[in-house]
């Protein structure tokens, strides 16, 4: 068996070819983040939450397009770190990313030009979720034992 060795770069574009392929590029990141916070802003339990933490919405939205084009395309424009952001929430529950998950998975069925971008980016949102639940359940969890 021959193992190849690919470079970053061939990496990279592979990456980008395959986004290319369903669809994604900037204009539908940005469409895809527009449309989701709005609904997210709009919704009973998530809104007040959101609309509780973040003073500048055109900042933190410009900060998602990044994120979302650096989780799909590769496009390295994100240099965040969306777990501390994340643990200095209070009072989330499970609930909530199962919210915040469903209303994800009905923006992109609305919106994507097929259910393969729609599993693209519900699979990555889901690990993406279940990594910061983590870390927050387990600053709650020893914080009890304390
Ligand atoms: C119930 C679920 C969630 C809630 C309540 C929530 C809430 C928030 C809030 C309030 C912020 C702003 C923090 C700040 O700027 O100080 C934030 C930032 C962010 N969130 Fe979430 N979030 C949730 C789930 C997710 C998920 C599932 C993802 C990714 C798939 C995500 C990605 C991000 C990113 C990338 C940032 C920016 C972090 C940074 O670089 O500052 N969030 N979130």
């Amino acid at each position: 068996m021959t193992y190849q060795i690919r470079s970053a770069e061939e990496r990279r574009r592979d990456i980008q070819d395959n986004a290319a392929r369903l669809g994604i590029d900037d204009d539908f990141i940005s469409m895809l983040v527009e449309t989701f916070y709005a609904r997210v802003r709009a919704h009973p339990r998530l809104g007040p939450i959101f609309n509780g933490e973040i003073n500048d919405w055109p900042d933190h939205l410009a900060k998602l397009k990044d994120f979302w084009a650096s989780v799909a395309m590769n496009a390295g424009r994100y240099s965040g770190k969306p777990v501390p952001a994340h643990m200095k929430l209070e009072g989330i529950r499970r609930e909530d990313f199962a919210l915040w998950l469903g209303l994800f998975q009905q923006t992109l069925e609305e919106i994507s030009p097929g259910p393969e971008t729609v599993e693209f980016f519900m699979q990555r949102a889901a690990r993406i979720a279940q990594s910061l639940q983590l870390a927050m359940s387990g600053l709650e969890s020893l914080g009890r034992r304390a």
